[in-house]
Parts: structure tokens; sequence; C-alpha cells
């Protein structure tokens, strides 16, 4: 069966507010958001604790909303971890998987990053699965290389799952750090994991751009072919910037 979200690459923000936030400056910025009428899709993954306050924020609103992690178990004695029929509780409609910073700062294996991905989708979430070379990586000519890894365990799961989720380019180098991608640096590799997709047959799935996406960069990255959407950090937190953006 395809659902809505299978096989359209309709235009699609999610802001990733990463560990920021308290319940007053939420609900202003959820206030500001929630009156938003675009054709663009837009979601915000926030921290666990205020996935109540962002439902009952946005509920009846065009914005969707989600989490930044998942457990790859059920339920059970596993401390600290939250499972994907949690964040269904709660309304959620995504969840990022293998950000960077997960990926560097809490050792995330590509395959836990698949398992997490897989396990969103039996809860019936959409992962948003992150991959990106670092500097040093881009530098030694393995930009492509490393993404192709990083997805491999991903694909290996096949066209019905990956038709699912959703993909999110971000370069470790250009992740809070000022420094965009080029839309044709970004074009490049998002070519690449087009090609990727293709192969198994999951060609129209979304795939976003993400580090340091602002209002004023966001249209010459969505003017490439094979641009979606973002994943956007710190503009996510000024609502009249991330709603440019969207714009
Ligand atoms: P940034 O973060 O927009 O602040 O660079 C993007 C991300 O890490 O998702």
């Amino acid at each position: 069966m395809t659902t809505a979200h299978e096989q359209s690459r309709n235009r699609l923000v999610i802001g990733n507010w990463k560990m920021h936030g308290n319940l007053a400056d939420n609900a202003k910025l959820l206030a500001a958001l929630r009156p938003a009428v675009s054709t663009t899709q837009i979601a915000v993954c926030v921290p666990f604790p205020y996935l109540a306050q962002a439902s009952e924020a946005l509920k009846g609103s065009s914005i969707s909303w989600g989490a930044q992690d998942i457990s790859v178990q059920k339920q059970g004695a596993f401390t600290g971890e939250v499972s994907g029929s949690m964040l269904k509780d709660f309304g959620s409609t995504w969840v990022l998987v293998g950000h960077s910073e997960r990926r560097s700062m809490h050792a995330e294996t590509d395959q836990l990053v698949a398992d997490k991905a897989q396990a969103a989708l039996v809860a019936g979430l959409i992962p948003v699965v992150c991959v990106g070379e670092s500097l040093a990586e881009r530098d030694a000519g393995q930009a492509i290389a490393v993404i192709e890894r990083q997805l491999a365990p991903v694909l290996a799961q096949g066209a019905e799952s990956v038709n699912k989720l959703v993909v999110a380019y971000e370069p470790v180098w250009a992740i809070g750090t000022g420094r965009t991608a080029s839309p044709e640096q970004a074009q490049e590799v998002h070519a690449a994991i087009r090609a990727a997709l293709q192969a198994i047959g999951a060609g129209n799935v979304q795939i976003l751009y993400g580090g340091s996406v602002k209002a004023s960069n966001a249209a010459s990255l969505f003017s490439m072919p094979d641009i979606d959407g973002a994943l956007v950090g710190g503009a996510a937190l000024v609502a009249d910037e991330f709603l440019a953006i969207a714009a």
C-alpha cells in the first residue's frame, strides 16, 4: 500500500531543536509557528520532555512534530531509553535517527542507526535518517563513499521500508558552523544519494539538506534538483527565520 507520504517529493522543512528550550520559550515559539500556512510541510523535532507541550500547542495546525532519537527496543529494562510507541502516544509523526551528534557523541554505528529507522517504521513513525561526512573525510575525497557506507544498512532493509523514510544529508563541517555547503556541493551528494535510492526502487524518497540553513541561503539550496527541503538547527529556534526558510 502506498501511503500519502510515500512516493512524493513535496517540500519538507524540519526544525531540530536539539537540547534547547524551556516551557516558557517553547510556548512563544510554538504559538508563533502555529498559524503558519504553507505549501511546504513543516515539522519540529523537540526534546522528549516537550513532546506533550508541542502536541498541545500544534494539534489542529498544519505543523507536525516528533523527536530526535528513538530506542531500538519496544519496552523493558532500558533505563533512559524512549520507545517508538511512547513517541506515538504524543502524536509524533517524525523521529530523527543517526544525527551526527549522536553518531559522534554516543557512538551510534551505521547498523544501530538502521535498526532505529526500522524501529521507527514499526511504530508508525517516519524516520529521518541523517548522514554526512566530516571535514577530514571530505578533504580526503571520501564524502560520497562515507555516505554510501552510512546508508548501506538502511538500504539493505529494502524498498518497502526505504520508501517510507526521509534522508537528511548533513555534512558535519556545516552543522552549527555557519559554513553551509554550496548548493552545488550539496547537490552532488544528493544526486549520489538519489542514485543509491533509485537503485533499490526508492528514487522518490525526500532528501533534505542540513547544515547552517538560513532564510538567506534556503532558496538557492532548494533550487537544486535533488534537494527536497531542509533539516534546520539553530535557525529553527527563531520563528520568523524558520518560517522564512519554509516560505
Ligand atoms: P544547524 O544544525 O542548522 O544549526 O547547522 C542542523 C542540524 O544539526 O540538524
